[in-house]
């Protein structure tokens, strides 16, 4: 299941609560974990293919996300939340369930265009949870799950069926045995405009503890990057981060991230590369104080506070 989705981008979350409890300090949790599964797996092996099927009561979730969207996160915006799920339904519904293209859902991305403002564009892989809190503390940056289309579809599946209802509740197919899954089209469709979009300073956010930090195969590697204009983005700017307590793989200067600044430089864009980006470490100490590197990061911080004091 994990891999048939490792594009889709609430797997990466997935992944991360998977790893999460396999740390050592939570070998516990873990034979708890282990065991609920287990027991769900003997008990109803129905339930895990359902999962796997178009999310439940998903025309509910779609809207309601919608008028939430237009009504408290950004009321100053007018869309048509009905007509945006018919345009949906129209790509989707009653078709096999891998044959739909970015193209079928070109009239639905037409009715929910929009504009967002320079500077602000947060581009990420791998790096889910730190993105979250990088862009709560910022409040001023900008992730695809911001934008309209983003917040309505977020964390959902979905594929379509010839026969009624015209969504498949039951299974899904995995995106690698798919030319055109529907769900992957619509994010490759969402990536590619977001990143069309992007200008001024933009920031990426890559995972330095792992192998290919700048991956070819990601969202940001096969869609984003070419889509981004060199004529509109003033500064990539690179920001890598590692999991506090290591691994230390990849960084500005070694690895794949240096070939994502070769092609950067290729095509014309300005860039920037910072390892270790002061307010990304904070971030990651403030939910875990103990590792030692925090501690360093703790008492500079109080130092400079002293010399601002005095
Ligand atoms: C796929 O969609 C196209 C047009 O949307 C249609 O002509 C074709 O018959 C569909 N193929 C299958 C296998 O459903
Ligand atoms: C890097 O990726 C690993 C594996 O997916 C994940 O556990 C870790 O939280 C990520 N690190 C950061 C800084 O995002
Ligand atoms: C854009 O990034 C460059 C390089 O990091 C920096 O010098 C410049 O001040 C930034 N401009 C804005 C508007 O943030």
């Amino acid at each position: 299941m994990h891999k048939h989705v490792s594009l889709l981008r609430s797997d990466e979350a997935v992944w991360r609560l998977t790893i999460m409890y396999s740390s050592k300090t939570s070998v516990t949790l873990v034979m708890i974990n282990v065991t609920i599964w287990l027991i769900i797996l003997l008990l109803c092996p129905g339930k895990l293919r359902a999962q796997l099927g178009t999310t439940p009561n998903i025309k509910h979730i779609v809207i309601g996300r919608c008028y939430n969207y237009i009504t408290l996160v950004n009321p100053s915006l007018r869309y048509d939340c009905e007509e945006i799920w018919r345009q949906f339904e129209e790509a989707v519904v009653h078709q096999s369930s891998c044959n739909v293209t970015v193209k079928d859902y070109h009239p639905m991305f037409s009715a929910m265009s929009q504009t967002w403002p320079c500077d602000r564009f947060l581009f990420w892989s791998k790096t889910r949870a730190l993105m979250h809190s990088y862009a709560a503390v910022g409040r001023h940056f900008w992730t695809l799950e911001d934008t309209l289309v983003g917040f309505m579809f977020n964390d959902l599946i979905w594929c379509g069926q010839e026969q009624d209802p015209g969504f498949d509740f039951s299974s899904c197919p995995a995106w690698s045995v798919c030319r055109n899954h529907p769900v992957y089209s619509l994010w490759r469709q969402a990536s590619q405009n977001f990143a069309e979009m992007a200008c001024g300073n933009i920031t990426v956010l890559l995972n330095g503890s792992i192998v290919n930090a700048f991956n070819r195969k990601s969202m940001f590697g096969s869609v984003e990057l070419d889509s981004l204009n060199p004529q509109r983005v003033d500064y990539v700017n690179i920001k890598v981060a590692t999991n506090l307590e290591g691994p230390y793989i990849e960084s500005c200067s070694q690895g794949s991230i240096v070939d994502l600044i070769q092609i950067l430089q290729s095509r014309g864009f300005r860039w920037t590369c910072t390892d270790n980006d002061e307010t990304l470490m904070i971030l990651q100490c403030l939910q875990d104080l103990k590792q030692s590197s925090c501690q360093t990061c703790a008492n500079s911080l109080l130092r400079r506070k002293i010399f601002a004091s005095n």
